[in-house]
């Protein structure tokens, strides 16, 4: 446990305060159902759950199911397993569907997330005749702009003239609602796609995601969203959005592991629609006929149709013991001890910035509606050497290049008296109490 003691006469509020949130808070027990890192003879301070998510304490139960029955039943575990492997990813369908805000039928857990953000491009960005546009935000992870351009030029299309990346206004750092809608009306019927985060990886913004996608459908372009930072983070309703599209990995907040398999959201509307243009594989093939090997294509109904191999079990594991978490602590508690955590964090860094007399820049939106737990945090003045403090003393967060230092308290494993020991070794550090 990182030292408490701080001539910061502040601090010991916000631990008082702390112990008290945590002793009221319905949700602390599930700290205990994941591995915490150690950090000498105690634990780490980690909010890195927006990069990797901690591992479950049930995950080696499921994993160790699994290499049992391949040891036991050998190929026959395909169908006779405990977890028959044939249809291994519909054991996370319903959760998924319930964090998507989606029908079963609409959600599949599949590849990795940059994959499905090509198979999906694949199928719903169609440049016809002038439409030809496909809209992404600009400093978008780089494996998407990659995947955009890379799908123009598929389409022969130069990206110079067919890209179009939104920048925030001068001076500011996240998307106004507004611009968006704005940009979206003014491409109008040159624009095929828009596609963009659901929450920005640097920024921590949660885009405004249903009023996107109706300027954009008001336009006549489909829409789409990589939810990497936003699944398991914030309440999603992609069915009732009407979202064309979406695609996310599984191993940030639904905690499944380095590499875990991603999935797919793709809306009712476009289901069963042999004709949308997509890129085919036997998993994609009718269910029921799969083993007859049959020469010719015929789609499976849903978002499952847009699978191409089996299902990679060893890798969908442990994001099944996540999911049993999510299920039993439910999205609704999870975002409303989210909305307090980070409000929480945002307070104490508020006070240390000005106990210290310190810049601290919060890039993130201060609206809670705008926001997921992540705060994103430029200490001007300071830089590196400041990260390095604070992973010196335990803390695990991560340094995106320029200068942002990411944090993100994560409800299902985070605590208030994290946060509160995390704004004690961050006041040391910026005092250069080391
Ligand atoms: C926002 C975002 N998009 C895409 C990716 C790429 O994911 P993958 O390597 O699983 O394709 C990441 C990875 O961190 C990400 O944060």
């Amino acid at each position: 446990m990182p030292p408490e003691n701080t001539d910061w006469s502040d601090h010991r509020k916000f631990l008082e305060e702390a112990r008290t949130r945590d002793a009221q808070d319905v949700l602390s027990p599930f700290r205990s159902r994941f591995h915490m890192p150690p950090h000498g003879a105690g634990e780490a301070l980690y909010f890195t759950g927006n990069s990797l998510g901690l591992q479950p304490v049930g995950a080696k139960d499921i994993i160790d199911g699994e290499l049992e029955d391949w040891k036991r039943l050998g190929v026959e575990a395909h169908f006779d397993g405990r977890r028959p492997w044939v249809s291994y990813h519909k054991e996370a369908t319903e959760d998924l569907a319930e964090l998507m805000g989606a029908l079963p039928v609409e959600v599949v857990a599949m590849n990795a997330l940059t994959v499905n953000l090509h198979l999906l491009l694949v199928s719903f960005y169609r440049p016809q005749g002038s439409r030809t546009k496909l809209m992404i935000e600009a400093g978008a992870f780089p494996s998407d702009r990659y995947a955009a351009l890379s799908q123009l030029r598929l389409h022969g299309l130069d990206p110079a003239e067919h890209l179009i990346e939104l920048s925030p206004r001068p001076g500011e750092h996240v998307l106004r609602t507004e611009d968006i809608q704005d940009r979206i009306a003014q491409e109008g019927d040159q624009l095929a796609c828009v596609m963009l985060c659901g929450v920005q990886y640097y920024t921590g913004q949660w885009m405004p995601m249903r009023e996107i996608t109706q300027a954009a459908h008001a336009a006549g372009a489909t829409c789409g969203f990589d939810l990497a930072h936003a699944a398991g983070n914030v309440p999603l309703a992609l069915h009732d959005w009407d979202v064309d599209f979406a695609c996310w990995c599984g191993y940030k907040y639904l905690n499944g592991g380095p590499g875990c398999t991603a999935g797919a959201f793709v809306h009712e509307r476009h289901a069963n629609k042999p004709d949308l243009q997509r890129f085919e594989g036997w998993w994609g093939h009718a269910e029921a006929r799969r083993f007859k090997m049959e020469p010719d294509f015929d789609l499976m109904p849903g978002a499952e149709g847009w699978q191409t191999s089996n299902a990679p079990v060893m890798n969908m594991a442990a994001m099944l013991a996540s999911l049993a978490e999510f299920r039993a602590a439910g999205m609704e508690r999870l975002r409303a001890k989210s909305l307090d955590l980070t409000a929480f964090l945002e307070s104490g860094i508020h006070a240390v910035a000005a106990s210290t007399g310190s810049r601290l820049e919060i890039l993130t939106p201060s609206d809670p509606a705008a926001r997921g737990c992540q705060l994103s945090l430029v200490a001007h003045g300071h830089g590196k050497a400041l990260f390095e403090h604070l992973t010196n003393q335990g803390v695990i967060l991560d340094w995106r290049e320029p200068a942002v230092i990411r944090m993100a308290p994560v409800p299902l494993y985070n605590s208030f008296s994290d946060v509160a020991e995390f704004l004690g070794i961050l006041h040391a550090g910026l005092r250069g109490d080391t």
